[in-house]
Order: structure tokens, then C-alpha cells, then sequence
């Protein structure tokens, strides 16, 4: 079975309450189960965890080594500035897929660079919970074909 860590960062507890008309009006536990009910149909193991804090979300990188093939990830603000986590994704040597629900490239402009995506294998942006599912899929092809 493939094995995917899913890591959800910061403010994104807050789904369903927070602004829905950029988000939509799904809640981190429903988007959480699609992605189980997607991964089931695939086949796929899937690891799924939100943290508020960077160094939750280096800690839950450096522990995909033992376990995962591939990294789904929506570093949410963090995406901006944290080099922090751009380092670890870089330093564990795994496919990773950069995943936001809203297209960053049509908001605000500092939503526009993203200092994790250049480590990433590609990024997901804009389809809402379709993001999700898109990166699940990716992360199938990136294991089934790529994986050493
Ligand atoms: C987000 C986009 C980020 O700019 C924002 O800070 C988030 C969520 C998204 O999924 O669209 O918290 O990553």
C-alpha cells in the first residue's frame, strides 16, 4: 500500500468558520474525510495532521522519513516565508505536492511567492477540497512512477 503523509498547517482548524467565501464552507474534519474516502479508493494509507506552529510542522516533516513515500502539504502562511519548512522538506529527500484551497496567485500580492513550492514537486491551487483530492492523485502517480 502507498503511504501519504497529509499536513495541514496553521489557521486551517478554523475551515468552515473561516472566511468561506475564500475557503468555502467545509470543515478540516470533512475535507479529512474525503481525503480518507479518496485514499481508501486508491488504495492508499493516508496520515493526515494540522499544526498551528512551524516547528510542529518540521516535526511532523522529519518523522515522514520513517514512514511516508510522499508529502501532501498546505504549509497555509507559512508557504510566504517559512524557509524553516522549506529547508525540511528539501532535507528528508521526499516527493512532496504544495496544496492551498484558494488560488494564491489571484489574492493579495505576498500571497504570491510561495518559499516551499521550489522544493516541491508542483503546487495545487484554487480548486477548494478538489486541491486535496488533486494532490492525492499526484502523490499516487509520483510513487507508482518515481519512486525508487
Ligand atoms: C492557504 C493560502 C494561504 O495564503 C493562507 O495563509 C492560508 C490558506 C490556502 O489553502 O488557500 O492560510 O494556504
Amino acid at each position: 500500500m502507498m503511504r501519504v503523509r497529509v499536513i495541514h498547517g496553521p489557521n486551517l482548524n478554523l475551515l468552515g468558520k473561516r472566511d468561506p467565501e475564500v475557503y468555502g464552507s467545509h470543515t478540516l474534519e470533512q475535507i479529512n474525510a474525503e481525503i480518507e474516502r479518496l485514499a481508501g479508493e486508491l488504495d492508499m494509507e493516508v496520515q493526515i495532521s494540522q499544526h498551528n506552529s512551524e516547528g510542529e510542522i518540521l516535526d511532523a516533516i522529519h518523522a515522514c522519513c520513517d514512514w511516508a513515500q510522499c508529502i501532501v502539504i498546505n504549509p497555509a502562511a507559512y508557504t510566504h516565508y517559512s524557509i524553516a519548512i522549506c529547508d525540511a522538506i528539501k532535507a528528508v529527500r521526499l516527493p512532496a505536492i504544495e496544496i492551498h484551497l484558494s488560488n494564491i496567485h489571484a489574492r493579495e500580492e505576498f500571497r504570491h511567492r510561495s518559499v516551499t513550492a521550489p522544493v516541491c514537486v508542483g503546487q495545487i491551487a484554487g480548486f477548494g477540497v478538489s486541491s486535496y483530492l488533486l494532490g492525492l492523485y499526484a502523490a499516487r502517480d509520483i510513487i507508482a512512477k518515481r519512486w525508487r
